[in-house]
């Protein structure tokens, strides 16, 4: 990987990104239930995209709804503001967990992220990685490449338990049914999840939090949304790519990926000026969801910046009919 320099950003950025997964977040979650993933991801692109226009900034969608031709907006290479500095790449998980919110389960949420232009990076051609992740106590013991035991060992020995009270989280798939037998065999504890390993990402690197671990194979795209909230925080990620056929790792290959690279947390998100926002659609162990009220509607974010590692939980109470005069006025 080539190091570059970049104009450190001034601007908290974060602050600014809340309105935006807010915005997704309420939009999405006024279809909660309804049995439609479409409805719930087009309301949250719908919302994030107008929001986004409001930040002064010159960005460019890195992590985005997919080409350009599959995805009117927020398309991967979407130029993003008026123009103006700072310059940035910007990856969007609009709803991580659609069919979590269709269904009205817990732990949908609407993330974004953003850093120095040039310094996301993820195999596109991709659709899987492998990923591990952990929190800052256990950051710089763990190898994707080593046995789950190993891994698992030195984690229980860097928090100071036994492996019996570490927990791990692994979507629920029968592509893990291998790899639960490993961690069931080291006697650690398992949280299978139907979605959402953005969410499971972030809670195995917040210190506190119920999850110690994530593992597994999951998007490639909420591995740059989850390592850019973990340089923020401080834990570690690592992924490797993960594809699913022999045609689709030739391909790759064609293209000049590596598929064996490990992408190790400051190379999915490099350089210092990173920012994250996050916010509930469906209450989960992470964030509470959207709730409505006559005339308004209670959100819950996590927003943060690496360069300050400052971390904010951000409770809003929105009021729509000033809301809308704010907007249309
Ligand atoms: P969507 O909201 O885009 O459906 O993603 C949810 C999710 O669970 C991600 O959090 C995870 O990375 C990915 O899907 C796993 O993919 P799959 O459901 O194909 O196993």
């Amino acid at each position: 990987m080539t190091q570059r320099n970049f104009q450190p950003i001034e601007r908290n950025l974060a602050m600014e990104l809340v309105r935006v997964t807010e915005s997704a977040a309420l939009s999405a979650s006024r279809y909660m239930g309804l049995g439609d993933k479409e409805l719930v991801d087009q309301a949250a692109v719908d919302a994030m995209r107008h929001t986004l226009d409001g930040i002064s900034m010159d960005g460019i969608v890195v992590i985005g709804e997919g080409e350009k031709d599959e995805a009117p907006m927020l398309y991967i290479g979407e130029k993003i503001g008026d123009g103006s500095d700072p310059k940035v790449d910007i990856a969007v998980d609009p709803i991580d967990g659609t069919t979590l919110l269709s269904k009205g389960l817990p732990g949908a949420i609407a993330a974004i992220a953003m850093s120095a232009q040039g310094t996301m990076h993820v195999p596109a051609s991709i659709f899987y990685m492998d990923k591990i992740c952990v929190g800052p106590e256990a950051r710089g013991v763990i190898d994707i490449e080593a046995p789950v035991k190993d891994n698992l060992a030195k984690i229980a020995k860097a928090l100071g338990r036994k492996i019996g009270e570490v927990t791990v989280t692994v979507l629920d798939r029968p592509r893990h049914v291998g790899l639960l037998a490993e961690i069931r065999a080291t006697g650690a504890r398992v949280k299978l999840i139907s979605d959402g390993d953005i969410a499971g990402g972030i809670q195995a690197s917040l210190p506190d939090s119920q999850v110690d671990v994530l593992m597994g194979i999951g998007g490639s795209p909420e591995a740059v949304l989850t390592a850019a909230a973990i340089r923020c925080i401080g834990g570690e990620i690592q992924c490797k790519p993960w594809p699913r056929t022999d045609e689709e790792r030739a391909e790759a290959v064609n293209a000049g990926i590596d598929v064996d690279h490990i992408y190790p947390t400051e190379e999915l998100v490099s350089g210092d000026d990173v920012f994250f926002s996050a916010t509930g659609a469906t209450t989960g162990e992470l964030l509470k969801g959207v709730r409505f009220f006559g005339g308004g509607a209670e959100t819950q974010s996590l927003v943060m910046r690496s360069r300050s590692g400052t971390v904010r939980w951000i409770d809003a109470t929105h009021n729509f009919e000033r809301l809308d005069k704010v907007r249309y006025s």
